[in-house]
C-alpha cells in the first residue's frame, strides 16, 4: 500500500467515524443528512467491515431494521434524533410511527449487504447469530416489496422519485411534470445552506415531491397500497435490480440457515423478467415505465446500466450498453456520468442529472464484471480511486473537472472507498 492509498483510506475511516452517532448508526453526511438513510446504511455497513468494526457494521443494519414497519416497508429515513438541520423532517411526513420515519423505502441494499457480512465475517458464530436474527426483517421486506410494488410489467413500482435514490434524475421529469405542485413549501429547504442551488434539485421540484408526500400522507401512509394512492408511479430499472438481487442472494445463503430458498428464487425470477421487459429495443436502453402516463421514460441514464447488477440483461444487450458507457466517457474526464453526456438534459453538476457518484460506479463496475467486462470494471475503479485520491469523499464529482461537489465528508463514498477502492 503506497503512502497516497494509506491516507485515502485514513481519511475515509475518518469520515465513518465522524458521522457514527451515539445511538449507533452513521449519517450519509454531517448538516446535510442528519439521519440514518436507507440504502446508504448498505454501503456503510461495508465499509465498517472492512475498517475491521464487524460490530459496527452488524450494528449498522440492525438499527435499520428495526425501524421496520409491520407491513415488511423499510422507511427510507429514520429520524433517530429529530434535528433543525433537514426538510422535510417527521413532522411534514406525519407517519405516526415509532421511531419517527418517513413513509417510502429505497433500494433494498443494505440485504446484500448483509449477506456479505454473513459471508464474510470472519467470526462465524456472530455472523450467524447476527444475520440469522436479520434473516426474517429481510425476508419480509422483499414479500413486501414483491406483494405491493409489483407494476403492470412486473418490474417494482416507485412511488417518489426519493424511493429511486436517484432523486432528481431526467427519467422522473415527465412523470413528475404531471403532478401537481404544492403553491408553497411549508418551511425553507436547508440543503441550500451548504450547497449551491445549481447542484441540487430546483424548488419547482421540491413543490411537486411534497405534493407526493401529501398525497400519500392523506391516504393514511398504507403501504399495501401506495402505488394506487399516489399521484406517481413508476417501475424503476435499477430499484428492481436492487431487490432482484437482494431476493437471489438471500436465497442463495439460505440453505445454511436452513431455510428455503424456493419463495425468493421465484421472485428474483419474476422481477428478472420484469427488469427484461423494460428493454427498450430502438435506444437499445434498459428505461422505467410511468404506470399512469403508459410509456417507457427518460433518456439514457445510470438506472438502466443497473440492470446488469441483477444478471437482467441479455449478453447482447450488456454488450451493447459496455460499448454506450465508453463513449459516454469519451469527452469526459472522469466517468460514469449519471446521464448520457450528448443528451439535452445533461447537467454535470446538478446531482443525478450528469454528476459521477461513488455508489453508482461500484454497482456498474459489478455488473460489467458479471458479464465478462473484467477490464472496463478496472479501469471503472481505477478512475473512482483517482478521483477519490483527489477530490476526497464527497458526495458526487463533476465528471469534467473531478471537482467534489455537495456534500463533503460523505459517508458511503467513504465507505465504498474501504470496500472497494483500497486493496
Ligand atoms: C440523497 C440521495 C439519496 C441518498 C441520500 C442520503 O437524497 O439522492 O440517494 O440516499 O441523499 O445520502
Amino acid at each position: 500500500m503506497g503512502p497516497r492509498q494509506m491516507s485515502t483510506s485514513e481519511n475515509a475511516h475518518r469520515v465513518l467515524q465522524r458521522n457514527r452517532q451515539p445511538g449507533g448508526y452513521t449519517v450519509p453526511a454531517e448538516g446535510l443528512y442528519p439521519y440514518q438513510w436507507c440504502w446508504d446504511s448498505g454501503p456503510i455497513a461495508l465499509g465498517w467491515a472492512a475498517a475491521g468494526d464487524w460490530d459496527q457494521a452488524w450494528t449498522e443494519l440492525e438499527r435499520l431494521m428495526s425501524a421496520q414497519w409491520d407491513s415488511g416497508m423499510v422507511p427510507h429515513i429514520i429520524f433517530w434524533e429529530v434535528s433543525d438541520d433537514y426538510f422535510p423532517g417527521p413532522e411534514d411526513w406525519g407517519t405516526q410511527h415509532d421511531p419517527p420515519t418517513t413513509g417510502i423505502t429505497q433500494p433494498p441494499l443494505p440485504v446484500t449487504a448483509a449477506v456479505r457480512l454473513c459471508q464474510q465475517d470472519p467470526d462465524r458464530a456472530r455472523a450467524k447469530e447476527r444475520f440469522g436474527a436479520l434473516w426474517p426483517k429481510l425476508v419480509a421486506w422483499i414479500e413486501w416489496l414483491d406483494r405491493a410494488r409489483r407494476g403492470p410489467h412486473g418490474a417494482l413500482v416507485v412511488v417518489h422519485p426519493w424511493e429511486s435514490g436517484m432523486d432528481n434524475a431526467p427519467t422522473w421529469d415527465g412523470p413528475l411534470g404531471r403532478v401537481p405542485a404544492i403553491d408553497e413549501l411549508p418551511l425553507a429547504r436547508r440543503d441550500l445552506e451548504s450547497v449551491a442551488a445549481s447542484q441540487r434539485p430546483s424548488n419547482e421540484e421540491y413543490r411537486r415531491y411534497m405534493a407526493i408526500v401529501e398525497a400519500l400522507r392523506d391516504r393514511g401512509w398504507n403501504t399495501e397500497r401506495q402505488a394506487e394512492d399516489g399521484p406517481f408511479a413508476v417501475e424503476d430499472v435499477a430499484f428492481t435490480a436492487i431487490a432482484t438481487r437482494a431476493a437471489s442472494d438471500l436465497a442463495a445463503v439460505a440453505p445454511e440457515l436452513g431455510q428455503d430458498a424456493s419463495a425468493l428464487e421465484a421472485s428474483a425470477t419474476r422481477l428478472r423478467s420484469g427488469i427484461a421487459a423494460l428493454w427498450d429495443d430502438e435506444m437499445e436502453w434498459f428505461r422505467p415505465y410511468d404506470v399512469r402516463g403508459e410509456q417507457l421514460v427518460g433518456p439514457a441514464t445510470a438506472t438502466g446500466v443497473l440492470a446488469m447488477w441483477a444478471n437482467a440483461a441479455t449478453p447482447a444487450q450488456a454488450h451493447a450498453i459496455a460499448i454506450r458507457l465508453g463513449e459516454w466517457s469519451e469527452g469526459l474526464k472522469y466517468g460514469v456520468p449519471t446521464c448520457d453526456p450528448e443528451h439535452h438534459l445533461f447537467e454535470p453538476e446538478r446531482y443525478w442529472r450528469g454528476p459521477v457518484w461513488v455508489i453508482v460506479n461500484w454497482l456498474v463496475a459489478e455488473g460489467l464484471s458479471q458479464y465478462g467486462f473484467d477490464a472496463h470494471a478496472a479501469e471503472i475503479r481505477a478512475m473512482t480511486s483517482e478521483l477519490v485520491a483527489a477530490a476526497g469523499d464527497s458526495e458526487y464529482y463533476d465528471p469534467r473537472t473531478g471537482e467534489g461537489i455537495g456534500g463533503r465528508g460523505f459517508s458511503w463514498s467513504a465507505a465504498l472507498t474501504l470496500a472497494w477502492l483500497v486493496p
